[in-house]
């Protein structure tokens, strides 16, 4: 029997790839090339099934070109680069990596908060320039990440695993706001307290942005909930760069009406904003929130599963659209 034909559309761990030949007649990609929407559509084309890492665009217009394509496995856990609807219409199944990433995501979001809020970037690179030369009371005098409030605006896993690190590890008074609340028993393990959008930026010391990004949630935090900060409160977006307005955003940085901010994501990466570059508060990182090796590969083997589970007929593991499971049974 012919086995399924599946393209990989970037690199990936070496392992997963050993996986996936094992099941399928695979185009990988290891030299890691940036394709093509064209060449992309055109390698997809003949495919069945396909592992793709959240850039590439998955929509009404590829599906038309990939007949034959049943299956697309995200090797991330947010999937805004899936027009889900045009793949169910279509008969795809979508899957994505949730869970194997939620700790180590969170820990960056921690990272960044710790390195904003005490200027860690900034006195580094002075630091390498070679300017560090006495002592001084207020030298990159930053404010406190213990004990302040904490603000988390998306409290899916994720947005839970900085609340615990903040309540449990800082001892943070923890508020959020999200879609829906939470169920009381989760609110008490994250000892946070839910708040309305505009509490949330008017009392948190620290934000941190970890919802999900669609069209309704382009930018979520503007100028109007930057207005809403207090001038020494930090900023932290481990979402999509699409969350945040960046030019509102760097005025706020520019005019000294917010501390600071530390982002992993940006709305035209991998290019960055170039008035979030010169700015010196701004601790910047190009989007690593999971790239622990551990973390990698793990969500590198979940998508593999997906892929592997969906064609062997065992069932994929983390489908987004199951309708289309069910439609095919
Ligand atoms: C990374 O941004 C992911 O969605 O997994």
């Amino acid at each position: 029997m012919q086995k399924p034909k599946i393209l990989i559309a970037r690199a990936i761990p070496p392992a997963a790839l050993e996986r996936l030949a094992g099941h399928f007649d695979v185009e990988a990609n290891q030299a890691d090339e940036l394709w093509s929407r064209a060449e992309f559509t055109e390698r997809m084309s003949g495919k069945d099934g396909a592992f793709t890492t959240g850039g590439e665009r998955i929509d009404a217009e590829l599906l038309a070109a990939c007949p034959r394509l049943r299956i697309c496995a995200n090797m991330a856990v947010g999937y805004n680069n899936f027009d889900v609807p045009a793949m169910t219409a279509a008969g795809v199944l979508a899957t994505n990596a949730p869970d194997v990433l939620t700790e180590t995501t969170a820990d960056m979001g921690f990272a960044l908060l710790m390195a904003t809020a005490r200027r860690i970037s900034e006195s580094e690179a002075y630091l390498r320039a070679g300017l560090w030369n006495k002592w001084r009371y207020d030298m990159f005098t930053g404010t406190d990440v213990h004990g302040a409030t904490l603000g988390v605006l998306g409290m899916g896993r994720i947005g839970q695993g900085v609340a615990r690190r903040g309540a449990h590890g800082f001892g943070m008074n923890v508020i959020y706001h999200n879609r829906s609340r939470l169920d009381a028993q989760t609110e008490a393990a994250c000892k946070a307290r839910y708040v309305s959008k505009e509490a949330l930026f008017r009392e948190a010391d620290h934000v941190v942005l970890v919802l999900p990004y669609s069209k309704e949630a382009h930018h979520t935090v503007g100028a109007t909930e930057i207005g809403w900060m207090k001038r020494t409160a930090t900023l932290v977006n481990i979402g999509r760069g699409g969350l945040v307005d960046e030019n509102a955003l760097a005025d706020a940085l520019g005019e000294g009406r917010l501390l600071g901010a530390g982002l992993d994501v940006f709305e035209g990466e991998p290019t960055v904003n170039p008035r979030l570059l010169a700015l010196k508060n701004v601790v910047l990182t190009p989007h690593i929130a999971s790239a622990s090796v551990p973390t990698r590969l793990a969500m590198a083997n979940l998508a593999a599963d997906n892929l592997i589970g969906f064609f062997s007929g065992a069932g994929p593991k983390t489908p987004l659209n199951p309708d289309v499971l069910n439609r095919r049974a």
